[in-house]
């Protein structure tokens, strides 16, 4: 008898445990009665404050948003891996690049820069292409872009470009006649908007894209020497980009054609895979280059490159959400033997980003499995909101005679010569337009041609002639033919670009 009561017991437990599985709840847990109407007095009185669970539904509803990214606020991302080519310990004392073969899991996020989290993916924009090294280290973070360069290099300047690329405050649609005039008096920006007027700002899929760390990086060894490194991302798929008129096409079409893209080719097995070069160069063979190898406005041009290793993404996130809006990449997620260039666009950023997602995701976004290293995270940082780590110990503190957690010397910054003052200049030998005028002879002529196209349309919007003048100067200073194709383009007459002085 006992028995029996005993089995009716558990069953009732457990048929009640797989009942409140499947009913409805509020947050604290209990079961909800209605979800359908709410509390009244009466059948034709008010509501009632005591809803408790239509008070939530609200509450939380009005809560589902965090700040979208300030800019690269559209994305989209997927899971994968990277195999290291072979032991560049002589290099770098970096987990990834350790032994040929090692594996080292990713996650990537691809995303336009300037529009909103719902906009277009056809829109012409530079493509973010970042992606986060879960090592037995700690997490690494290259944050690149599919393009080699940047528009300014000096971070003084971000906040300034990018209000000028926005959506105007007054009328909130982007307008080149405030672009313009801002690139109008930043010349450091032509080799960049060649490159992102090219079709190359239009790619036709985010798997069939290159990526760059645009940067300068330091890679240290075991021994302590520094090298300068730049790291590109080759697809394994070519590279494809959307000519003007397909451009128009797709976006008529399918606005949302790069997440579609990647999603199909991974979940149908397509696993797209790129390789990572690197460039090295010493501090002695950076010094003997003829432009500022630390300007983020160059490329490292007939540098010999070696391959360190493929990515493949093999995973879909499951959930937009919980990983591709909220991770959080931050060039200053760095690991033993890499270190930030003396490049000042990357100082900037090595602030920007960790400042932003403290903001944007909160004190505590280390805690988010996507965020989350595998390596073990020993520190005292504590509480915050939405803290989820248990702190059992009554020590927070270091030093502490009680507990050995302390610092290691071998894990401290590489020691490097300084020379000069505190100063507040330009760089030396900026060489502003000889870039832009390799990269627009490199192009075929039917690219040339779409380059001319795209960015004569953007142009002829500018109602400010001399503007426009000051823009198409600068093209004819990075090539002549570049120049005087663009000036019929955009009815600018030829005396008034080749006599112009800047
Ligand atoms: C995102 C700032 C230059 C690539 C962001 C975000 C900020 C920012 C605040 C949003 C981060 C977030 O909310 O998580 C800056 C500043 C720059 C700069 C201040 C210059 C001083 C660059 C450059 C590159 C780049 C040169 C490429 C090499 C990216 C990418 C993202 C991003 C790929 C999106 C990361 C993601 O997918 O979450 N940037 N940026 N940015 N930036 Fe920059």
């Amino acid at each position: 008898m006992r028995s029996s009561n005993n089995i009716l017991l558990i069953t009732t437990v457990l048929a009640s445990a797989s009942l409140q599985a499947q009913t409805i709840t509020r947050d604290n847990g209990s079961p909800v009665g209605d979800n359908q109407n709410s509390i009244t007095a009466g059948a034709n009185g008010p509501v009632l404050l005591q809803d408790v669970q239509l008070i939530q539904k609200l509450q939380r509803f009005a809560r589902e948003r965090i700040p979208e990214r300030v800019v690269h606020a559209r994305g989209t991302g997927a899971h994968g891996e990277f195999v290291a080519e072979s032991d560049f310990s002589d290099l770098t004392l970096s987990a990834p690049f350790a032994e040929k073969g090692k594996i080292t899991p990713v996650f990537v996020r691809f995303s336009t820069v300037i529009h909103s989290k719902g906009s277009p993916e056809t829109l012409r924009d530079p493509r973010g292409f970042a992606t986060k090294f879960y090592t037995e280290q700690g997490n690494w973070d290259l944050v690149g872009n599919n393009l080699p360069v940047f528009f300014i290099r000096d971070s003084i300047k971000f906040p300034d470009m990018v209000h000028s690329l926005k959506p105007s405050p007054i009328t909130n649609i982007q307008d080149p006649n405030r672009f313009f005039d801002f690139f109008s008096l930043e010349p450091s920006a032509t080799n960049m908007l060649t490159w992102v007027y090219s079709n190359l700002g239009t790619p036709a899929s985010y798997r069939m894209m290159d990526g760059f760390g645009v940067h300068a990086y330091k890679w240290i060894n075991n021994k302590g020497d520094v090298n300068y490194v730049k790291f590109q991302w080759k697809s394994r798929q070519g590279v494809k980009s959307l000519r003007p008129n397909e451009v128009a096409e797709i976006q008529g079409k399918d606005f949302n054609h790069l997440t579609n893209d990647l999603y199909k080719e991974i979940k149908a097995g397509n696993y797209p895979k790129w390789d990572l070069y690197v460039k090295v160069l010493s501090p002695e063979q950076m010094d003997k280059l003829n432009y500022n190898g630390l300007d983020a406005t160059k490329s490292w041009l007939n540098i010999p490159e070696k391959k360190v290793g493929t990515m493949t993404l093999n995973r879909i996130p499951s959930n937009f959400f919980l990983e591709t809006e909220q991770a959080a990449f931050a060039p200053s997620n760095l690991i033993s033997g890499i270190e930030p260039s003396e490049d000042r666009l990357l100082q900037g950023r090595l602030f920007a980003y960790a400042d932003t997602q403290l903001h944007r995701v909160g004190v505590n976004q280390f805690q988010l499995p996507i965020n989350r290293p595998l390596a073990p995270v020993n520190n005292y940082n504590q509480d915050g909101f939405s803290n989820n780590a248990k702190i059992d110990s009554n020590i927070n503190y270091e030093p502490s005679n009680q507990i050995k957690l302390s610092d290691d010397p071998q894990y401290k910054s590489i020691e490097t010569k300084l020379h000069g003052v505190i100063q507040q200049e330009g760089i030396n030998n900026p060489r502003d337009f000889y870039q832009a005028g390799i990269f627009y002879r490199s192009l075929n002529e039917q690219d040339k041609k779409d380059l001319i196209h795209n960015l004569s349309g953007d142009l002829n919007k500018v109602n400010d002639e001399e503007i426009k003048i000051k823009m198409v100067r600068y093209f004819y200073l990075a090539d002549e033919n570049y120049g005087m194709r663009l000036a019929k383009a955009t009815h600018i007459p030829l005396e008034k670009i080749t006599n112009k002085r800047i």
